[in-house]
């Protein structure tokens, strides 16, 4: 018999470390699975998903450009993604539909809390960015009950679009959106979700926004620790993470989703990271 098969579909593929995490998922649990990566044409998402749904694929991981086409796409939408505005993993329901959900904030989470021992119940946290990204992960942020959080992007608008979006679910959270300048205050907990590491750029934040205690999170992921997280170590942080646990976690969750199973990230995250 053939294995099932999996796949992450993106646009660039190649550098994805995807096919890499769900191999070591599938052989530290004993699934028979068979993981691809595949580059759709930017114009033929949707073909490229049906094409491989209907050679029996059983499920598909999307990333960059094509998560909002995913959500879009989907016949059903579990909660979360409804929420997130965009889709990373696919999958044909019992009944049949092309499912939609979003794993990116349970993995922050998750990462977050098993990998790093930071809760987040009652804290402080100021997201840095309002793009897809933010979106993704906001609704597991809220869910964990932190006291405030407070959205600064360079585009003010599009933080407060988020504020408007999720107030609705922040229950006895303070939601907020300003400028990258305007925070001066200390947090417990600081995320960069913003994309200005791509180019070198470093969201214009002030100093004080760290205190003795904060944690910084960036949630990109590079070899070389990332320009945000350059920056927070010379402020003097010394719990500083990066995407890389994220990566893994969300990884895991869309294998739970489409397997059953929960693998084990600390020993896929180690692998990743010694690479
Ligand atoms: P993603 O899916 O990565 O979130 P996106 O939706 O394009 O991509 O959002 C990118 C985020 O990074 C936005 O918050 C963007 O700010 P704007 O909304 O003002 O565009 C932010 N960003 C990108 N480049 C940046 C830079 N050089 N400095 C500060 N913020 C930047």
């Amino acid at each position: 018999m053939n294995n099932d098969l999996y796949a992450v579909v993106g646009n660039p593929i190649s550098h994805s470390k995807s096919p890499r995490i769900h191999s070591l998922f599938a052989s530290q649990t004993g699934e028979q699975l068979e993981y691809t990566a595949i580059q759709a044409p930017e114009d033929d998402f949707a073909g490229t998903v049906t094409d491989f749904f209907q050679r029996g694929g059983k499920g598909l991981n999307v990333t960059v450009p094509f998560k909002e086409q995913a959500w879009k796409l989907a016949d059903r939408r579990t909660e979360r993604a409804e929420l997130a505005g965009a889709a990373n993993t696919l999958y044909i329901s019992s009944e049949g539909l092309l499912t939609a959900d979003n794993t990116d904030g349970k993995g922050l989470v998750t990462d977050l809390a098993a990998n790093h021992y930071v809760t987040l119940a009652g804290k402080r946290i100021l997201v840095l960015g309002a793009g897809g990204a933010v979106r993704g992960v906001l609704g597991p942020l809220l869910a964990e009950q932190p006291s405030a959080v407070v959205i600064a992007n360079r585009t003010v608008a599009r933080a407060e679009g988020l504020v408007a979006l999720f107030e609705p679910v922040a229950g006895p959270t303070r939601l907020e959106a300003c400028g990258f300048e305007q925070p001066s205050e200390p947090f417990d907990l600081i995320i960069n979700g913003t994309s200005a590491s791509l180019q070198g750029d470093l969201p214009p934040v002030s100093a004080n926004v760290i205190g003795a205690g904060t944690i910084v999170y960036d949630m990109m992921y590079s070899l070389q620790t990332t320009t945000f997280n350059q920056w927070a170590l010379e402020q003097g942080v010394t719990r500083v993470f990066d995407g890389l646990g994220m990566l893994v976690e969300q990884a895991a969750e869309s294998f739970r989703i489409w397997r059953g199973v929960s693998p084990q990230t600390r020993p896929v995250i180690d692998k990743l990271r010694n690479d």
